[in-house]
């Protein structure tokens, strides 16, 4: 399948784009500076699937992750739940701002897939 160049200077502060990737909703979310914060500030080794803000996001400014919830498939909603990251409306499950989950069913993050930045402003994924 094929790989997708996304050109981040299109995504505003704040907001979650949905793209299409391998046939599934993708997400590149262009984080706030206090959302960073809020997932740096996480104590990994108290979470379900332990991975840091920095495992997940190379460039911090961004979380790219697919659109799945990890329970039953689910499209989360963003910037709702507990956690304000996301919300997986089928069974309850909240994902932090850099979807990892937090409470609910879900066994694991959002997928972070394979990506690589060739500058600033642009990422491959896939
Ligand atoms: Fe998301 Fe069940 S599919 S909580």
């Amino acid at each position: 399948a094929a790989a997708i160049e996304v050109d981040l200077t299109t995504i505003p502060e704040g907001k979650n784009a949905v793209f299409t990737w391998r046939g599934k909703p993708l997400f590149i979310r262009h984080r706030t500076q206090e959302e960073i914060a809020k997932a740096q500030s996480a104590d990994v080794s108290a979470l379900r699937d332990p991975q840091s803000d920095a495992e997940r996001c190379q460039n911090e400014k961004y979380l790219i992750c697919l659109g799945v919830c990890t329970h039953l498939g689910c499209v989360p909603i963003a910037h709702a739940g507990d956690w304000k990251g996301y919300y997986c409306p089928c069974h309850g499950s909240h994902y932090d701002t850099c979807a990892r989950i937090m409470k609910g069913p879900a066994p694991l993050n959002l997928e972070v897939p394979k990506h690589e930045y060739l500058d600033e402003g642009t990422v491959i994924i896939g």
